[in-house]
């Protein structure tokens, strides 16, 4: 059983997904620890809702950027996590969490990365005028949402979308992609060359094992 930790800094619909996926018996996973730099996010109570542990580790309270990260380092280590899971964590890790975790690490963005990286891309992709958007799961590197591409999603740009409604219809593909990416994560069939990840057929998988 995969041990996963969450970081998360808002509401939590993409926790409550793999939350529901994992109580569903469709990911041999366990959640050991949620950690927001939110005391009030959501997706705390969402946590204590289930049962799992969480930790609130704000820049308040650690305001050297190198001591917070240690914190959270510190935390995922302590909860014996094996993967990472950035689901609506708005603040960027720096190198050495990062370091710590080795393709270990994933993120969901609201976006076809790799256009419109960062913050309110929602709105970007409605101000550009792009007739599709969508997700991504990727796996993280050093660099803003620039990391090898799991999984997309696409989803149709309309003329009568809003912000809201945008975000709305990308947000459900998010919480199918993100529970799926990890499931491939879990069953060892995510191999990365490069920038590029490739997934492997689950019968090839069987043939190889077969032949250890
Ligand atoms: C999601 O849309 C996620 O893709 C996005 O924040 C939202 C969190 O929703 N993440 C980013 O923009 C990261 N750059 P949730 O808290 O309901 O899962």
């Amino acid at each position: 059983m995969l041990k996963l930790g969450v970081l998360a800094s808002g509401g939590g619909s993409n926790l409550q997904a793999i939350i529901d996926e994992i109580a569903a018996k469709k990911l041999d996973a366990e959640i050991r620890v949620v950690i927001s730099n939110k005391t009030d996010a959501y997706a705390l109570t969402r946590a204590k809702n289930h049962g799992i542990p969480t930790r609130v580790i704000t820049k308040e309270a650690f305001p050297v950027k190198d001591a917070f990260d240690a914190q959270i380092c510190r935390a995922l280590k302590e909860s014996g996590v094996e993967l990472v899971v950035l689901a609506g964590y708005m603040r960027l890790l720096s190198p050495a969490v990062i370091r710590a975790f080795p393709q270990r690490m994933m993120n969901i963005h609201p976006s076809l990365l790799p256009s419109f990286s960062g913050l309110h891309v929602q709105q970007k992709a409605l101000e550009y005028g792009v007739k599709f958007s969508g997700a991504t799961v990727h796996f993280v590197d050093e660099g803003l949402d620039t990391g090898p591409i799991i999984i997309q999603a696409v989803v149709p740009v309309l003329d009568s979308d809003t912000v809201e409604s945008l975000s709305k219809r990308i947000l459900a593909e998010e919480h199918r992609i993100y529970p799926e990416a990890i499931r491939l994560f879990i069953e060892d069939r995510l191999t990365v060359e490069g920038r590029r990840v490739f997934i492997k057929d689950p019968a090839v998988r069987a043939i190889k094992e077969a032949k250890k």
